[in-house]
Formats: C-alpha cells, structure tokens, sequence
C-alpha cells in the first residue's frame, strides 16, 4: 500500500523545510549564490491585509453609471516647465533594454501610451522603438550608467535618478553574457557576451549635498523642462524620502522589497528591504513633515497588481503607482500556453523567475532573435493596455463605493487592516477595532 508522507507519519521541518534543503544542496553543488528575477516571494504583510470602508449609512456612495470618478495625475508640477499629466495613476515601472527584448519595451510603451499613461526606460538606456511608441517617457538616470547619453535625456518626458530598487537596496544590477547581445553591448558600451555587474552607487556623489547639485545640473541641461523623480528602495524610507525632497526631486518613487527585479541574488531579494506596505506611511509622513505632499508627487511600486492594489496605495497617501511584474504577465510572460518550454528549462509557467538567463520561451525576457521573434509588440501593447484599463476601472469602482469622486480623495480613513502586522505598518485601525498598533510609537 502506498502511504502519504504524512501517514507514514513523516514530518517537514518548518525552519528546515523541502526548499530550504533544495537550496543548501544545490549551494554545495555548484559553490555559487542562487541568481534570479522577480521580487520577495516570501509572504509578507501586503496590501491584501487590507480592506476598504465602502459606503452604507455614514458614508454616501457614487453611482458608477451615472457619477465621475476622476483618475488623472499631474507628476512632476514642483518645478518643471512641462509636468506630466497622465490619464490614469497606473504608470509603467523602469525596466532595462537588456533584460527585455527590444519588442517587449516597444510593447510597454504602446501599451502605457493608448490608456495615456507613462513608461519608463532603464538600466540599458533608450531604444528609438521605445520612444516612438511611447507619448510619457521617462528616462533613467542609473549608478551604471549603462545607455546614459546626454541626447536622449534631453529626447525624455521626465528624468528618473535611480539610487536603488526594493528588490536589492543598497545592491547593484546584474546582466548575464547570454543577453549582452551586439545590440545590447553597443548601447552599453560593454563587451558582447561578457557578465556585466552594475555599480550599487552613482560614482558623481556621495550624498544628498552632491544630488542636489546633480538634479540642477540635470535641469540646466534640460532647460528647467522635464520633471525630476528620484528611486529609492524601502528601507529607511522616512529619512530618504526627506532628503530626496531636500535635494529638490519633484517626485519621489517608493519601491518595496516585493519589487521585481530582472536579476538578483535570492539572499538580496529575500532578506534586505521592508515591505511595500510598512514604506508608503513613511514616506507620506515624511512629506507631510515638510508641507510638500502633493505638491512633491509620491510613486509607490512593488508588488503591485490589481485595481485594489492601486486605490490601496492611493488611500494610503500614493498619487500614483507603477508597476513592473504585472506589466510583463499582461504581455504574455508566464503564459500556460508555453508550459513544456518551461518545463524544458526547469520551470514553470507562474514561476519563471529567471529573467536573467535568456531563455524566455514567451520572448519578453530574452534577446535570442528567434525567442523574440515570437513576441508581437502590437499584440503585448494591446494586451497591456486591456489590463491597464481594467486596473484603473477596479480602482474606480472602489472609490465610487466609498463616495470619492477622484481616486486621490482616497484616504487612510477608508481602510482597516485584517492583521496586526498589517496595520501597525499601514497606519490603519485593525477591523472592527479603533486600534492602531503602534500609534504614538511611530518615527
Ligand atoms: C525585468 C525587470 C527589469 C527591471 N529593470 C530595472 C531597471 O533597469 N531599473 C530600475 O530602476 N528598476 C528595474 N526594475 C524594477 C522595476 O522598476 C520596479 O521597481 C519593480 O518591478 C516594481 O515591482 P513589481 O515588479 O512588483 O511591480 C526591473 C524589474 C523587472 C521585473
């Protein structure tokens, strides 16, 4: 008779369990650290730990059919000539030419473009199809350097200065050889087919001091004309968001540690950072404290992936979201169809993680032309734009429930949280109590 591991009375260690000893084994195997992409996969506290509020008797709701919900944002109107002014707050998270194939980036930016919308280049620089497909393009600005050139800063919308990502703060990029194409090398001035780190801190300062000396210069060289953003990874976020403000950022970008990554150490991803949740009260408190939220915009990511996700983070302070992982999942990553491609690659469809090693049998995360060559830019724009769309109207709906007629009129006050863990991070009452763990003992 064949009995179940648990009837033969056989016990998994919690702190020892199947995975863990997966990954000791297989350090002992090769001697080398677990690489990969995608953000925490642990779970963490998140914004399913909260609900909303909707409207009975104390709180009047709006009628979808009949009643506006405005989802417009203006980002970057601190300082610059021409801010950006977006249809929905669902904005398109910097991901490297490199790491994607030229198609996939093309079909980001024709996604973000018909629901009007923003997208974002990466460490790699700016292809020609990105730009053109693209009406909001924001241009990152990275410790690498990798793609920087002064033309196409001045060819953006909006210039983002990186200084790091929820998934590995304090870290640096990686791009394995097998993507460092001819194409790609070029644009990197890199050697082709060589594994290329990038830098963990931008070599022309040191601190908020130089940065704001930088962001002037970034400024003059663009004619006071293009918002500037500055990427932080959630860590000690209350201070960072203060002196991104200090060094003059017109938006500031809060990305939690389940942020995507194209590539990382596990040990990184897993282990350093804090939740999304615990960074977004931080980083309103630190604007609050400065009298500049809203008129310094703040871009929360990491982790997010629905329409709830949004209004969630808009509540808790957010004027607008960008996302990464989902974005790739709405092109067609992770598509089922491709199931025995993953399995030929040790995986999975709904786990292919390894963004960083080329073989991507959907053709996003890849730069083998005949990979590529299956992914259709027009289709994965298409495809991005439905899910964009149905992100936005899901915010919608749950605004209107809760009597807002502007997604931004979301506020703490509409949330609860349904963990302790949660709503000590959150800021937010624990449901059915008024209790606010923490409060009083925050920074
Ligand atoms: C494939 C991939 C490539 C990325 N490349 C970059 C990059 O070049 N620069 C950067 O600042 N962030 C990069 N990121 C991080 C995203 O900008 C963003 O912070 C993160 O994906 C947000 O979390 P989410 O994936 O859960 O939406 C990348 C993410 C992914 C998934």
């Amino acid at each position: 008779m064949n009995l179940s591991n648990e009837q033969r009375g056989l016990r998994e260690s919690a702190t020892f369990d199947r995975t863990t000893i997966a990954a000791i084994q297989r350090a002992a195997d090769t001697g080398v650290y677990d690489i990969r992409g995608w953000g925490a996969k642990r779970k963490l506290p998140h914004f399913d730990d909260l609900l909303f509020l909707g409207a009975s008797m104390s709180r009047y709701p709006l009628e979808g059919y009949r009643e506006r919900c405005d989802t417009d944002v203006v980002l970057g109107s601190r300082n610059a000539k021409y801010p950006l002014h977006l249809d929905t707050p669902v904005t398109i998270a910097g991901m490297s030419f490199g790491a994607l194939s030229a198609g996939a980036k093309e079909a980001l930016g024709r996604g973000a473009s018909e629901v009007g919308t923003s997208t974002t280049t990466g460490d790699g620089g700016m292809t020609p199809e990105e730009r053109g497909q693209s009406k909001n393009l924001v241009y990152q600005y990275l410790p690498s350097r990798y793609g920087m050139n002064p033309d196409d800063l001045r060819k953006a919308d909006a210039i983002e200065i990186v200084l790091g990502q929820g998934a590995k703060p304090g870290g640096g990029g990686m791009l394995l050889g097998q993507k460092i194409s001819e194409r790609v090398a070029h644009m990197r001035t890199l050697p082709e087919g060589i594994d290329q780190r990038s830098a963990c801190r931008h070599p022309d300062w040191t601190g908020p001091d130089d940065l704001a000396i930088k962001i002037n210069e970034l400024r003059e060289i663009t004619d006071w004309e293009k918002p500037i953003y500055v990427k932080v990874g959630a860590t000690r976020t209350y201070y960072d968001v203060k002196l991104a403000v200090h060094s003059g950022a017109d938006v500031v970008v809060v990305d939690g540690m389940q942020g995507g990554t194209a590539a990382t150490q596990e040990v990184f991803i897993e282990h350093v950072g804090i939740p999304t949740l615990a960074a977004i009260p931080q980083a309103v408190q630190a604007l609050q404290e400065l009298g500049v939220h809203r008129e310094v915009q703040l871009i929360v990511s990491g982790g997010i992936r629905n329409g709830a996700d949004v209004a969630k983070a808009m509540a808790l302070g957010a004027d607008a979201v960008a996302i990464g992982t989902a974005a790739l999942i709405a092109l067609g990553d992770n598509d089922p169809r491709y199931a025995e491609e993953y399995e030929k690659i040790g995986s999975a469809a709904g786990f292919y993680d390894d963004f960083q090693d080329g073989r991507d049998p959907a053709g996003i995360s890849t730069q083998d032309p005949e990979l590529s060559a299956r992914f259709d830019p027009i289709v994965g724009g298409k495809r991005l734009a439905n899910f964009l769309r149905v992100t936005t109207m899901e915010a919608q709906t749950i605004a209107r429930a809760c009597g807002k007629a502007h997604l931004q009129h979301l506020e703490p006050e509409d949330l609860v949280a349904i963990s302790i863990e949660a709503a000590a991070m959150a800021r937010v009452p624990l449901a059915g109590t008024s209790w606010i763990p923490g409060a009083g003992a925050v920074l």
